[in-house]
């Protein structure tokens, strides 16, 4: 069986550089890429979102394959295929077309009003249904399908219930969870749209979660194996309702099934010694760079420039009650009692972004909110940041506390999921680790941790060797797509 090549297809509704709202996208514009050239014939397959610039992703209709008819409910689409790669790599991507489901600005929001579409449950069934005609349609016949999230999971019910197709059957499935508390749940109506067998939601059925179809749990129950992003995630989603939002049951159900295997993080797109976002570029063997990115931020974020030395926090952020951004705002005023700018960068729930713009206010001249979704910026504040503020309420990997290490900007956050499992609390006494975490979800816990790094930043040759340390770790992709490929072949080998 030496050099058999597997064949996988990961099917998603986010995928860098297409489209990305959050590190779902990050995750799968990188990890293909990573399996690929570990010899796995990776492709994968997504919605066709009308933002996607088909013309400069070489984005091309797939020959051959005629236009579907798919059925959803009383409603019948129509659905074209297109492929395309993964741009300057081999990893070939397909593409759902749909237009009057996907020819739209954003990927689960309209981005002018931040609305969730009313129409997310159709969407993602019209989508499960399209993959699950187009791998019977032969254009490419993976061993394994490899989901991601609750878009994608209902793929498992169509591929495993009573009215599956036989021919499919012998396709195992993993589901990769990135993120518990978005299930999808809705009404049970839609059992039949997506042509589901309705005896599936009798109470405490495969399909059925507290009277609703749960998109989530029906992967979780149908999938052959199931992995989440880092392992203390995993095992904090199996120990209750904090993290495992109802679901902890099913999942502690699932046993050795069920694993953490955690994010890397893509070097070839955040890389201070190449990033053409930044204002200079710059290494851990030649810092020189670093200070004027903190200069261009603090310029395009209006705050005073007057003192470099002055330290400056920043925060990269979905805002969202996981992020925490409540408590950054409850803590205000104990932060700027310290001598600290901060730079906020997001976009999400209206009540978080008013806040933030009356604080902002408040305190014109140490902090500066931008309330967009920018990727160029997210580069500069990595860059241009001193610290990176994550206090995360959870956090199932968490990518931003990476960037930050390889850029030296270290991270302040709180010690769970994914934070706790790639930041190394600092040490003063052994003057080891790579950032600082606290452990209380409250001010006194959170500015605790920012005095620490504060009181090392006083000590400038202490932070410079703190931030070369940083820079020298390694949380590349390597490691954990080759944890992917084992899990891989434990499945096609049974
Ligand atoms: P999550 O997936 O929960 O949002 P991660 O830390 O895994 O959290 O990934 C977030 C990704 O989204 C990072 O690449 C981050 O830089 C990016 N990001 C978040 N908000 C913005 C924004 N407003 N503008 C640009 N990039 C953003
Ligand atoms: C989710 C999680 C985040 C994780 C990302 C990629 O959005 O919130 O912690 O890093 O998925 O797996």
């Amino acid at each position: 069986m030496a050099s058999r090549k597997l064949r996988v297809l990961m099917a998603t509704a986010e995928m860098g550089p297409f489209a990305k709202v959050g590190g779902l996208g990050d995750v799968l514009g990188a990890l293909p890429k990573a399996l690929f050239d570990k010899g796995v014939d990776v492709r994968a397959i997504m919605p066709l979102y009308g933002f996607i610039d088909r013309r400069k992703f070489h984005i091309r209709r797939i020959a051959g394959l005629s236009e579907q008819a798919i059925i959803v409910g009383d409603h019948e689409f129509n659905v074209q295929y297109f492929r395309s790669n993964i741009p300057e790599s081999k990893v070939q991507v397909f593409f759902v077309e749909c237009d009057e489901l996907f020819d739209r600005d954003g990927v689960y929001a309209d981005p002018a009003s931040g609305m969730t579409y009313g129409d997310t449950t159709t969407r993602f069934i019209l989508f499960s249904k399209a993959v699950v005609d187009f791998l019977k349609m032969g254009v490419f016949t993976p061993e394994i399908l490899h989901l991601h999230d609750n878009q994608a999971s209902l793929i498992a019910a169509m591929l495993r219930g009573p009215n599956a197709e036989p021919e499919l059957a012998k396709i195992k499935i993993l589901l990769t969870i990135h993120n518990l508390e978005y299930q999808n749940q809705c009404d049970l109506g839609y059992v039949n749209e997506a042509g589901l067998d309705p005896s599936l939601t009798h109470p405490g059925g495969p399909l059925e979660f507290y009277g609703r179809l749960n998109f989530l749990k029906a992967g979780i129950v149908y999938a052959d194996k199931l992995s989440t992003v880092s392992e203390t995630y995993a095992a904090e989603t199996l120990r209750g309702p904090d993290a495992g939002f109802g679901l902890e049951g099913v999942l502690q159900s699932r046993g050795a099934d069920y694993r953490g295997i955690m994010n890397g993080a893509d070097y070839a797109a955040w890389d201070p010694a190449n990033d053409k976002w930044l204002v200079k570029t710059y290494s851990a063997r030649n810092l020189a760079g670093k200070p004027a990115n903190k200069k261009a931020l603090l310029e395009k974020s209006r705050l005073p420039t007057d003192d470099l030395g002055q330290p400056v926090v920043g925060v990269i952020s979905r805002l969202v009650y996981q992020k925490g951004i409540d408590l950054i705002v409850a803590s205000l005023e104990e932060i700027f009692s310290r001598d600290v700018l901060l730079v906020v960068l997001g976009t999400g729930d209206p009540a978080y972004s008013g806040a933030l713009r009356e604080a902002e206010a408040k305190y014109p001249t140490r902090l500066a909110v931008h309330l967009e979704y920018n990727e160029e910026l997210a580069h500069l504040i990595v860059a241009g940041s001193d610290a990176l503020l994550i206090p995360s309420r959870f956090e199932p990997c968490g990518l931003n506390q990476l960037y930050g290490l390889r850029y030296g900007t270290i991270p302040v956050a709180r010690r769970t999921g994914g934070l706790a499992d790639t930041i190394q609390d600092y040490a003063p006494e052994t003057d080891q680790g790579w950032g600082f975490l606290f452990d209380s979800f409250d001010t006194d816990g959170l500015v605790g941790a920012l005095d620490e790094a504060l009181a090392v930043y006083n000590d400038s040759e202490r932070w410079k060797a703190l931030m070369k340390r940083a820079m020298g770790l390694d949380f590349s992709w390597n490691v954990s797509a080759e944890k992917y490929k084992q899990l891989y072949l434990e499945l096609v080998n049974g």
